[in-house]
């Protein structure tokens, strides 16, 4: 069956923060670029940031990119690339003026500057603190506002969205270059190819992979089960952040700017723990560091409530009124999701599954890389990607808070700019192959013809409570095993899903088993990494292995789905134009 081909230059699968700033790029360079979102692009999951932008304004005091850069590296406990750091923390101040002249609404101090606030382990002076307040935040709303000022930015420059559309699988010719990508229009059924000389993916995460997340129900690693079936490897897959500050049994995100305006962390006794953790930064350390604090007090007994199951976040003493010029949010958030009222009681927190370091592997211009003879970066020509679906990699083992916003901003822009450069080296759509639309037809023939099949909802339920048991923020060697044994056994189920509803208009079953399709993927990824990975750095932690083991370790891991294959691959120890940072203890 031939599909309906629709031709643009670029084609960007996401409308984030980061697909929305590469896509200004390009459509105001006067290029046709298609921008697909499963959602109305300002409910994209960017939406929910919280905190801010971190970047070395030194608006509140003294700052410099060299410091962001150094707190990153340290935050990535060594495993993040250094090229791609120094990129990040050098463009991140331009990055947040240019925002601010796009009209967003960020707080100001009383000199017009852009208020920014203290985040997890961001310090002064290469890391000898005190915090240093560096997160550029509109209240407690930065990726509400961040959206709406892109969206709107867009509009002005003429992209074209498609909304409520939804990539299906990558195009790559014969020589491996990616020409297009099949897509869904949800509101018809209708499957179409999308014919373009560049595609960018800045699909987000998968947070969904996990039964407790703060993520969106859109957060379904689209863009990796894409790559994947497309012969990408994924990257670091291990690396998961648990966010200290979910409302208990509800997962709702509580911005670390609480922790950053002055609020703090107690277990049943009323005790300030992170002071016995992390005695400098206390409960300004970075993530994994807190999480594990907040999963220890827990398993210790520690924990409040009849369970013994959460921790307490302390916030009245801030005062109502900053409070309400703040943190408004997070009141509303409190109010709705935990039933207390900040402003006199503390709200209940458990780490709860918040980012994905991983993802499709990227150099710090935004090109896909793989490796190939030998070399573990060669370019995949025509193909992108940027923000939390991309490897970069610049977080590592553990993103510090408010650098993922920065990586939309800076890798948005800068996977436009090289997305420009190649546009201009290849001003002719190369044609399409053959077999362009078989993986997908395929793919939906199956969930079509399949009668009797395994629940979507049971299948699903069943991969997020093995990610959470086996894949957590503590890991321990017989859980992992049996853990990659018990996901396998997921994938072979995933494999025969059906579908009651075979209906072609807003079917939003086949769209759930196509994502769950994608997400397996995903945790197929991230238990055989985790597995394979014998050491503890940042977010994966593990019992037998309590210590970090830099002489066979300080390398990314790459997943082949093909197999479910492991390669790895050397860090970038060298920056751009800075000295190494070179690894030693980390201590908060
Ligand atoms: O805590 C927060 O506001 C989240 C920020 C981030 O993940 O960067």
């Amino acid at each position: 069956m031939a599909l309906p081909v629709r031709k643009f230059d670029a084609v960007i699968v996401g409308a984030g923060g980061a697909g929305m700033r590469a896509s200004l790029q390009l459509a105001e360079a006067g290029f046709r670029v298609a921008v697909l979102s499963k959602v109305f692009p300002t409910r994209s999951h960017t939406v929910a940031a919280q905190g801010g932008i971190g970047a070395a304004l030194g608006n509140m005091g003294e700052d410099s990119w060299h410091w962001h850069m150094f707190d990153t590296v340290k935050g990535s406990d060594w495993l993040g690339d250094q090229d791609t750091i120094e990129f990040l923390c050098r463009e991140a101040p331009k990055a947040v003026i240019e925002l601010e002249h796009f009209g967003m609404p960020f707080d100001r101090n009383k000199d017009g500057t852009v208020y920014q606030r203290p985040f997890g382990g961001h310090m002064q002076n290469f890391g000898a603190g005190p915090a240093v307040q560096r997160s550029c935040c509109a209240a407690d709303r930065t990726g509400h506002a961040m959206l709406h000022t892109l969206y709107q930015r867009n509009i002005r420059a003429n992209t074209h969205f498609f909304v409520e559309w939804m990539a299906l699988d990558l195009i790559r010719d014969a020589s491996g270059q990616v020409v297009g990508v099949t897509a869904l229009e949800m509101e018809t059924g209708e499957v179409y190819i999308l014919h373009a000389r560049s595609v960018l993916f800045a699909t987000g995460g998968a947070g969904r992979v996990y039964a407790s997340s703060t993520n969106a129900f859109i957060n379904t690693g689209d863009g990796l089960g894409i790559a994947a079936r497309a012969g990408i490897p994924l990257e670091d897959m291990e690396f998961w952040q648990f966010h200290p500050t979910g409302v208990a049994g509800a997962g709702v995100l509580i911005t670390e700017g609480v922790r950053g305006e002055g609020g703090y962390l107690l277990n049943k006794d009323g005790e300030r723990f992170m002071e016995r953790y992390a005695p400098n930064a206390k409960d300004l350390a970075s993530r994994d560091v807190v999480s594990r604090a907040m999963a220890t007090e827990i398993k210790e007994g520690r924990g409040c409530g009849d369970d013994a199951d959460y921790l307490q976040l302390k916030l009245d003493h801030l005062g109502v009124e900053l409070i309400e010029s703040k943190l408004p949010g997070i009141r509303e958030i409190a109010k709705k999701f935990a039933n207390v009222d900040p402003v006199s009681d503390p709200i209940p927190v458990v780490p709860t599954c918040h980012y994905m370091m991983g993802g499709i592997p990227t150099n710090y211009r935004g090109e896909v890389v793989a490796p190939k003879n030998g070399d573990p970066d060669v370019v995949v020509p025509g193909f992108f990607a940027a923000g939390e679906c991309a490897c970069a990699s610049v977080h590592g083992a553990n993103r510090l808070g408010t650098n993922s916003l920065t990586d939309l901003l800076v890798f948005g822009k800068a996977s436009g700019d090289t997305t420009i450069r190649f546009l201009k080296e290849n001003p002719h759509h190369k044609d399409l192959p053959k077999d362009a639309a078989d993986l997908t037809l395929a793919r939906l023939s199956r969930l079509d013809a399949q009668t009797n099949g395994e629940k979507v909802h049971e299948v699903g339920a069943e991969m997020r409570r093995t990610m959470q048991a086996h894949c957590g923020v503590f890991r321990f060697p017989d859980l992992l095993e049996e853990g990659v044994k018990k996901i396998g056994e997921v994938a072979q189920r995933v494999q025969r899903i059906a579908i009651d509803d075979k209906s072609r208009v807003f079917n939003t079953a086949r769209v759930e088993a196509l994502e769950l399709e994608n997400l397996i993927e995903v945790a197929v990824a991230s238990l055989t990494s985790a597995d394979a990975r014998k050491e503890s750095r940042g977010a994966h932690d593990r019992s037998d292995f309590p210590d970090r083991g830099d002489e066979n370790w300080i390398k990314h891991t790459l997943w082949y789905k093909d197999g479910s294959r492991l390669d790895y691959k050397p860090v970038h120890m060298t920056p751009l134009s800075a000295q190494t940072i070179p690894p030693k203890v980390r201590t908060y």
